[in-house]
């Protein structure tokens, strides 16, 4: 059985007063929920209050990035182990909001899984093809490839610490969701080849979620699929009242 995991991707807002003021009105919003797995993405500057706000709650917290390097000369970069000792216990990593404005490859999404789980961090690999992909019938291929690559520099035993995010372009910030048939084609193409990969007792333990305009009001539907095992939310997850609707979906 896999536990269901609703990530929420703040972005580039909330400062950390702003962050303070999320997780207080959030927490006793979640406090009883049982069974699934909470997490906020603040931005870098809030992390370490995010963190120790919700320290000992059911709420956990990701860093949206992280350095493939353990340090270096690397202006304006950030380490697994410096996320990590900020009190992190995940990482958002190859959003496509990185991938288009950061030109961060497949080869650095590798290096970066690899890296944060190296550090004792759950990765959240995001993958997810354009509408003009979308449109040439390349999805297929290019969430594949992405997976494939986001991978490489992780072997069987730790495969069931990883995150997968299948997050199509087309559906972010769009309030254009896929439909539940349509992620979970996807999410059970993503699964086959995680069994490629490592075998499928290993691929049925691996969280694929689903992001890309998710809101309490399909949220549930999105859930009701085989192979979609959470969300990754963006703009719902802005406001406390909204992003605990998504969190207790059931
Ligand atoms: P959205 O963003 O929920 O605002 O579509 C999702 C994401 O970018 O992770």
């Amino acid at each position: 059985m896999r536990t269901p995991l609703v990530a929420g991707n703040w972005k580039m807002y909330k400062t950390s007063g702003e962050s303070a003021s999320f997780v207080k009105e959030f927490l006793p919003l979640v406090s009883g929920v049982k069974g699934v797995e909470i997490v906020l993405a603040p931005p870098f500057p809030s992390l370490p209050l995010v963190a120790s706000l919700t320290a000992g709650s059911n709420v956990g917290v990701a860093s949206q990035n992280v350095h493939f390097a353990a340090e270096g000369a690397y202006t304006g970069e950030v380490s697994p182990a410096m996320v990590k000792e900020a009190g992190a216990g995940y990482a958002i990593i190859g959003h496509s909001e990185r991938r288009l404005y950061f030109a961060e490859t497949d080869d650095n999404v590798g290096r970066k899984v690899a890296a944060a789980l190296a550090a004792g961090l759950v990765p959240i690999l995001c993958v997810g093809e354009t509408l003009d992909e979308r449109e040439a019938g390349k999805t297929f291929d290019v969430a594949g490839r992405q997976l494939r690559a986001g991978l490489a520099g992780v072997d069987s035993p730790r495969a069931a610490r990883v995150v997968v995010a299948y997050e199509p372009v087309w559906a972010i910030g769009t309030g254009r969701t896929a439909t539940p048939a349509q992620a979970q084609e996807v999410h059970a193409f993503l699964r086959g080849i995680l069994a490629e990969l490592w075998g499928r007792g290993a691929a049925e333990a691996v969280r694929i979620l689903y992001g890309g305009s998710v809101k309490s009001e399909n949220i549930a539907d999105l859930m009701a699929q085989a192979d979609i095992d959470g969300a990754l939310v963006g703009g719902a997850s802005l406001k406390p009242a909204s992003f605990a609707g998504i969190v207790k979906f059931k």
